[in-house]
């Protein structure tokens, strides 16, 4: 099953905001669950949040949150009556919401609200207008009934599904002459826009069921659609048949859970690291010049970056050269050398535009000090990129280890000694990879390895191919990783 994520999903900024503003309160009252997530919701209760229906149960005098969906002035006159301390994380696209409806129903107009009247998004437009009438489809637009009118006013729940906007609006405005500030939130739109495009077989929202918009996503998807707001659902899931899986989430969702979610789904290493190994043989069966297999093979990374990029990896480390490499015939060397320069050069723009940070592990001082300048030069543009590029040129591992204790200062233990290794920060590799049918790991990662999963194919590197890159993360997916437990 191929797991791909939908972007953009997940955490708008409105609720991005509610959750950073209650998440720095504790022991208070909020009126409503602050967002619709389950997840969210029982973070507030470990903080000592208590969850009300109604201010009635706010004692007087205390502190209560309202929620992101925005409330009704008549809640608000309430809580200044029982002298509450209110703190308002209303959505700003809602708070725009409610002051266009009562400045609608301040010029006189009938207003219709498309939306779910039962939704608390809803009430609170609502009550902004005192009399508003509730339209949830087309055919509810069809059956509204206001005697005597000829001009309404239409606004719209913001996370409602917005292709039924318009087709309520449509029929809105051939009954009635309508002013309409009616339109979803941008990021309800986009990812709504982002599940219609998905053609894969099937899609998990992943957001709780009292979401609206975690629904909505569900509604506007055209293939089959799983909704999981836990873990425990997430694991209970049954995908049977699935080959394509496309993974959403809710504008509520914790994008942590998302992560783990995802996680769990493909079981996808977060780190690969590849012995690219065999462009020499390839090139000699073909009765080329070794120098051409490397040139095949330097095509082929680019690919690997491609797929590593589609299934999330995290860290993609290669081996492009060795501290023992430079023993072969120098004419081979000073070609690889160029080829590392060219392939930088010539990278820099697909680095930028993907995001992708590079880095490289090995003996710097070996480096001609043009192609060191190309690297650090690189390596600077890409600093704060998340996903990672590391290459290993003159790198050995027993050299890194070297170059370790050569720099000690005082005893040390297993941790405080990585931070002296070249990437200190990047975790150990999950799985590495070796291609061209050699069962060895030719001074590789020695420290960082220590309990990597290991995949070796026959595949000369220029021949390595996507299906077998998914062989070994398929194969990695199902090893049990004990790392010395039971
Ligand atoms: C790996 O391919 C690439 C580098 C070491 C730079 P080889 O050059 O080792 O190819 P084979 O093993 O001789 O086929
Ligand atoms: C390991 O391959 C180094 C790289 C892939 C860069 P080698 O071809 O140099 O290793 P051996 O000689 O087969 O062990
Ligand atoms: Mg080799």
């Amino acid at each position: 099953m191929k797991v791909e994520i939908i972007e953009p999903h997940g955490l708008c900024a409105g609720v991005n905001a509610a959750v950073a503003k209650a998440l720095s309160l504790k022991n208070v009252y909020c009126l409503h669950e602050l967002v619709h997530n389950e997840i969210v919701v029982d973070e507030l209760k470990a903080l000592g949040y208590r969850f009300v229906d109604s201010l009635e149960e706010v004692p007087e005098g205390e502190r209560v949150v309202f929620s992101a969906h925005g409330v009704s002035p008549d809640v608000r006159r309430l809580a200044e009556k029982r002298s509450l301390k209110v703190v308002d994380t209303t959505c700003p696209f809602v708070a725009k919401v409610h002051r266009a409806a009562k400045a609608f129903a301040g010029k006189g107009l009938d207003v219709v609200v498309i939306g779910d009247g039962r939704h608390v998004e809803v009430k609170g437009i609502v009550g902004e207008v005192g009399k508003a009438s509730v339209v949830g489809s087309a055919e509810e637009a069809e059956k509204l009934h206001l005697p005597g009118k000829t001009e309404i006013a239409v606004v719209s729940q913001t996370t409602f599904d917005a292709g039924e906007v318009g087709r309520i609006l449509e029929v809105l405005r051939r009954r009635y002459r309508v002013v309409s500030t009616a339109e979803v939130c941008t990021a309800s739109k986009d990812r709504q826009e982002a599940v219609r495009r998905f053609d894969g077989d099937a899609l998990l929202v992943l957001g709780s069921a009292n979401s609206s918009n975690t629904r909505r996503l569900c509604e506007v998807a055209s293939c089959r659609t799983f909704r999981a707001g836990t873990m425990d659902e997430v694991r209970s899931l049954d995908l049977r048949g699935v080959e394509r899986l496309g993974v959403t989430s809710g504008a509520s969702t914790p994008e942590r859970f998302f992560d783990e979610a995802v996680k769990f789904l493909r079981n996808v290493p977060r780190h690969v690291a590849i012995i690219m190994d065999g462009n020499g043989r390839w090139a000699t069966e073909r009765g080329k010049k070794r120098g051409e297999g490397h040139i095949a093979g330097a095509k082929k990374l680019d690919e690997v970056l491609g797929w590593c990029a589609e299934r999330g990896i995290r860290y993609l480390t290669v081996y492009a050269f060795s501290t023992e490499n430079w023993k072969r015939p120098r004419e081979e060397v000073d070609g690889l050398m160029k080829l590392f320069a060219r392939m930088l050069k010539s990278k820099t723009g697909d680095f930028v535009r993907n995001r992708v940070r590079f880095r490289m592990i090995g003996r710097r001082g070996d480096l001609s000090r043009s192609l060191l300048k190309e690297v650090e030069r690189l390596e600077k543009l890409t600093a704060s990129f998340e996903r990672e590029f590391i290459a290993a040129i003159s790198y050995g591992g027993r050299a890194e280890i070297i170059d370790a204790v050569n720099r000690v200062k005082g005893p040390v233990t297993e941790e405080t000694f990585r931070e002296y290794l070249y990437a200190p920060d990047v975790p150990d590799p999950d799985l590495v990879i070796r291609t061209s049918g050699e069962l060895r790991v030719s001074n590789f990662l020695l420290w960082e390895s220590a309990y990597s999963e290991y995949y070796f194919t026959d595949a000369l590197w220029p021949d390595f191919s996507e299906a077998e890159f998914d062989r070994a993360l398929e194969s990695y997916a199902r090893r049990n990783r004990r790392k010395g437990g039971v």
